[in-house]
C-alpha cells in the first residue's frame, strides 16, 4: 500500500494527534470549512435522521458534527476524541450529552446501543483503519448506520498535503497523517461486517475556489467523501 510520506509535499515537522489538536483548537473553526463535511452531509439520502435515536461521534472535535445532529433534532449523542483541548470547546459549544477523553479504536462506550456511529475528518490520523471500523461495530445496534466522512485519497495523493495548523510561531506543523485508499475502507469496512449503502463525494467546485482560490488547477477533484455503512437488523 503506498504511504503517505510518499506523496508528501510539504514535508513540515509532525506532531502527534493530541499534541496538534490541542495546539491547533483555538483556531480550529476558522480554518476547517463547511463545505468539506457538513455539507456532505446536507446531499447524503442515508440514513433517515428523524428516525436516529441514539448516536456515537466518533474524534468530535470542537463538536460540529453533534451541532450538525442536533440541528436535525438528534440530542442523545455520546461523543469522544483524544484532544482535550477539542474536547473543552465542544463542552462549551454544549452539542453532546456526554463528552469523554478516549480514543476512537477503544472508546469505552457501551456495546449495541447506537442506531448511528459518526465521524468525520480523523480516519487520516489513523495508521489502520481495521480498529477503527470494529470499534464502530461494537457500538451499533442491529440496524444501526455507520457514516465517516474522510479527505480523500486522490485529493491527498494530488496536493501532497498533510492535516496541518499554523500555531502562533508561525512554523507550520503537520498532525500524523495517513493516506487510505478506497479499498482500504471496503475491506476494513466489510470486515467488522458493515455494508456499504452509499457513497457521496465533494468536488473542487465554484464555491469551494470563491474560498480558496488558490485551488484553480484542481477544479473538478474530490476533496472529501462520505461513505454510509448499515448492518442487518
Ligand atoms: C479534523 S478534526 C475533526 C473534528 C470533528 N469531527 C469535525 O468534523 O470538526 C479530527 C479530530 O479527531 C481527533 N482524533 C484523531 N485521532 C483520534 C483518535 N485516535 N481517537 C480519538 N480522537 C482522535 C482529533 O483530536 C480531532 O479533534
Amino acid at each position: 500500500m503506498p504511504s503517505f510520506a510518499d506523496f508528501d509535499r510539504r514535508n513540515y515537522r509532525t506532531v502527534d494527534v493530541a499534541t496538534g489538536y490541542d495546539g491547533w483548537a483555538p483556531t480550529y473553526e476558522q480554518t476547517v470549512m463547511d463545505e468539506m463535511d457538513l455539507a456532505l452531509l446536507d446531499r447524503l439520502r442515508h440514513p433517515d435522521w428523524r428516525r436516529i435515536r441514539r448516536a456515537a461521534d466518533l474524534g468530535c472535535g470542537t463538536g460540529r458534527t453533534g451541532g450538525w445532529l442536533r440541528g436535525r433534532g438528534i440530542t442523545d449523542i455520546d461523543g469522544v476524541d483524544l484532544s482535550a483541548g477539542m474536547l473543552a470547546l465542544a463542552r462549551v459549544r454544549g452539542a453532546h450529552a456526554t463528552l469523554a477523553q478516549a480514543d476512537v479504536r477503544d472508546t469505552g462506550l457501551a456495546s449495541g446501543g447506537y442506531d448511528l456511529v459518526i465521524s468525520s475528518l480523523i480516519d487520516e490520523h489513523l495508521p489502520d483503519l481495521a480498529p477503527y471500523y470494529a470499534e464502530a461495530r461494537r457500538l451499533a445496534a442491529p440496524g444501526g448506520t455507520f457514516v465517516l466522512v474522510s479527505y480523500h485519497p486522490q485529493f491527498m495523493m494530488v496536493t501532497g498535503m498533510p492535516t496541518h495548523y499554523t500555531p502562533e510561531s508561525g512554523e507550520p506543523l503537520a498532525i500524523s497523517t495517513h493516506l487510505h485508499l478506497f479499498s482500504e475502507h471496503v475491506a476494513a469496512g466489510v470486515g467488522a461486517g458493515w455494508q456499504l449503502a452509499e457513497v457521496a463525494e465533494a468536488l473542487v467546485d465554484d464555491a469551494w475556489l470563491a474560498a480558496k482560490p488558490k485551488w484553480a488547477a484542481l477544479r473538478g477533484h474530490p476533496f472529501t467523501m462520505a461513505l454510509v455503512w448499515t448492518l442487518p437488523r
